[in-house]
C-alpha cells in the first residue's frame, strides 16, 4: 500500500463523481405528511422545516407543490379529532386517503401509517387492559387489522404499521388478502426502537403516551430496546415471514449498524426512517449556523444508502431533488 496516493482520486469533482460507490436518487425518497381534523388553518410542526399539520384542503395543495418539486411518494399520518379507548373510528383518515387518490390517482404513491396512538385517549399505540398497566396485544391487533383494511379500501397503495405489536403483520396481510386487497403493499416498521428522536412527530400526531389516567408512561413495553439488536433481527425476520414486503429501521443514524447488518441478512427492500428528532437536530444546528442543512441531510442520506437502504423516509424528502441537482 505504501506507493498508493489516495488523494489522487479526491483532487477534483470530476474524479470524485466517477469514483463514488454510493449514489442518492430523488426517486428513492418518501415524504411524510400529517393531516389533522378540526383545525382551521395548517399549523407548523415545531422543529421541522416546512412540515405542517395540514387541513384536508392544504393537504392537497401541499401535494401539488411537492409533485412540482419532484416528489411523488408519501407517507400519510391522519390525526382524527375523536379519541377513544377501543372500537376506533378510522373514517377521518380513510376520507383523506380517498380525497388524495381521487385528486392525484396513480400520479402519487400513497403509503399510510397504521397505528392507534393518534386514536387512543392515552396516546399508546394499542388498546390498554382493564387495569391500564399493559397494552393488550390481541385487542390491539384486531383494531390494527381493521384500520389497515379501511385504509386499503380507501385507496392506500401501501399500509405501514408502526405499532410494534406481535403478529400484526400476519393479521393485516390476512385481512387484506381475504378482502380482495392482494396488491396492497405492506411496509413494516420492523426494527423500530424505543427512541428519544421522535419528539416533533409526537406533537404533530398528538400521540405522546402517558396522557390521562393510564399507568404506562412510555412505549418501552412494545418498542425495541436500543441495546437489543438481536430483537431487531428477530422482529424483522418474523415480519418478513408473516408477509411484509418492505422492512424498516427507525431511527436512522443511531441504528446504522442495525441497518447494515439486517439489510445484508434479510433480502427484502429496506426502508430507513430519518425521524423527526434527527431532522430537527440538523435544523437547530443550521439555525445556529453550526452546519449547512443541505449538506448535513445529504450526508445522513448517503450513510443510509451505504448501510443498505433503498427507501429513505425523511421530512426533508421534498428538497432532495433540488439539493441533489445543486452540485456543490
Ligand atoms: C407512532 C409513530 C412514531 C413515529 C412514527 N409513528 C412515534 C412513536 O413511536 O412515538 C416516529 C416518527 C418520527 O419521529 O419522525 N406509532
Ligand atoms: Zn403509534
Amino acid at each position: 500500500m505504501s506507493n498508493i496516493s489516495l488523494r489522487r482520486l479526491r483532487q477534483n469533482s470530476h474524479i470524485r463523481e466517477l469514483t463514488r460507490e454510493v449514489r442518492l436518487h430523488a426517486e428513492q425518497f418518501v415524504q411524510p405528511l400529517f393531516v389533522a381534523e378540526g383545525i382551521e388553518q395548517r399549523e407548523a410542526v415545531p422543529g421541522l422545516n416546512g412540515v405542517y399539520r395540514e387541513t384536508s384542503e392544504s393537504l392537497i395543495t401541499q401535494i401539488e407543490a411537492d409533485i412540482e418539486n419532484g416528489i411523488t411518494k408519501f407517507l400519510l399520518f391522519g390525526v382524527p379529532a375523536n379519541r377513544a379507548r377501543s372500537d376506533f373510528d378510522f373514517s377521518y383518515t380513510a376520507a383523506q386517503i380517498a380525497a388524495v387518490k381521487a385528486r392525484f390517482g396513480d400520479d402519487v404513491w400513497l403509503a399510510v401509517d397504521v397505528c392507534l396512538c393518534s386514536c387512543t385517549e392515552h396516546g399508546h399505540c394499542g388498546v390498554l387492559n382493564d387495569t391500564g398497566d399493559h397494552v393488550d396485544n390481541r385487542l390491539s391487533v384486531d383494531e390494527l387489522a381493521e384500520e389497515a383494511l379501511s385504509y386499503a379500501r380507501a385507496g392506500a397503495d401501501c399500509v405501514a404499521p408502526s405499532d410494534m405489536m406481535d403478529g400484526r403483520i400476519g393479521a393485516i396481510r390476512e385481512a387484506l388478502d381475504s378482502n380482495g386487497f392482494e396488491r396492497t403493499v405492506l411496509m413494516s416498521y420492523s426494527a423500530k426502537f424505543h427512541s428519544a428522536f421522535y419528539g416533533p412527530f409526537r406533537l404533530a400526531a398528538d400521540s405522546a403516551p402517558g396522557k390521562g389516567a393510564n399507568k404506562l408512561e412510555d412505549r418501552a413495553s412494545y418498542q425495541i430496546d436500543p441495546a437489543r439488536p438481536d430483537d431487531a433481527y428477530l422482529s424483522s425476520l418474523r415480519d418478513a415471514d408473516e408477509g411484509a414486503d418492505i422492512l424498516m429501521v427507525k431511527p436512522g443514524l443511531p441504528y446504522l449498524d442495525v441497518l447494515a447488518d439486517l439489510s445484508r441478512q434479510i433480502a427484502t427492500p429496506w426502508a430507513v426512517y430519518h425521524t423527526s428528532g434527527e431532522c430537527a437536530g440538523i435544523e437547530l444546528l443550521a439555525r445556529e449556523e453550526l452546519t449547512n442543512a443541505r449538506r448535513a441531510n445529504l450526508e445522513s442520506w448517503t450513510a443510509f444508502v451505504r448501510a443498505g437502504a433503498s427507501i429513505i423516509i425523511s421530512y426533508n424528502a421534498r428538497f432532495a431533488k433540488a439539493w441533489l441537482e445543486d452540485a456543490s
